[in-house]
């Protein structure tokens, strides 16, 4: 008997479902976090065979690697066909929040050098308006504090903090710090993207309206929903 959680089990459903959109001998870009690491499992016990893959984290690379799929750095792959990731929260534009595995920068980049990003969800991430799930904003460590009272300026509800790990700053796969910023209602996410993007010492905010999804793979107690963008 499975003891997956009926939350895991949807990531597992949708995570199968992406296998049905990547072409053999694709180019594909892998994400971050736990409905991608189920779609990396399935990837790997499906035998599809690609020419290779771009990820988005040291984390994601070690298990593609472990599971015998070939890894290439993002310098290494001019364009890939297509990229495959998770959200905190997916509106209906396709316009996300993403960084909750503190991988957004990455994601960012692998998503740019992708001709379609495939987000991979279960339903509790979908949403009308951005902003219940803490926004993700990876920052250079010096500008923390001050970033902190920017993101405060915005609102009398906003409230932003370093994200902590075993008591201590967070530090990405790029050395880096995280914010989290709670109590934002982001109603123009292409804007608020830009704006926060030229905040000195930002270095990824983790609105992904620039670099949306054209295609979710949403799970349901009912099954997959597909929805384009
Ligand atoms: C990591 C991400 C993930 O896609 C996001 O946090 C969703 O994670 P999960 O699939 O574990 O719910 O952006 O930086």
């Amino acid at each position: 008997m499975s003891s997956m959680s009926p939350q895991d089990a949807l990531k597992a459903q949708v995570a199968k479902a992406a296998l049905s959109l990547i072409a053999p001998g694709a180019w594909v870009g892998v994400g971050t976090g736990s409905t991608v690491n189920f779609f990396i499992d399935a990837l790997a016990a499906s035998g599809l065979s690609l020419a290779g893959t771009v990820s988005s984290s040291e984390a994601s690379s070690a298990r593609l690697s472990k599971l015998g799929i070939p890894v290439f750095s993002s310098h290494e792959v001019a364009l890939l066909d297509v990229y495959v990731d998770g959200a905190d929260e997916i509106e209906p534009h396709g316009y996300m929040i993403k960084g909750g595995g503190a991988a957004l920068t990455r994601e960012k980049i692998v998503a740019a050098q992708s001709k379609q990003f495939i987000c991979i969800a279960d339903e509790s991430k979908w949403v009308q308006t951005l902003g219940a799930f803490p926004l993700p904003v990876e920052v250079i460590p010096m500008a923390a504090a001050r970033l902190i009272q920017c993101f405060e300026a915005l609102g009398s509800q906003v409230q932003a903090s370093l994200r902590l790990k075993d008591g201590q700053p967070l530090v990405t796969d790029n050395a880096q710090h995280i914010l989290d910023v709670k109590g934002l209602e982001i109603h123009d996410p292409l804007a608020f993207e830009s704006m926060v993007s030229q905040w000195p010492g930002v270095v990824t905010v983790g609105v992904f309206a620039h670099q949306k999804a054209n295609v979710c793979l949403l799970g349901t107690p009912q099954g997959v929903r597909t929805l384009y963008f």
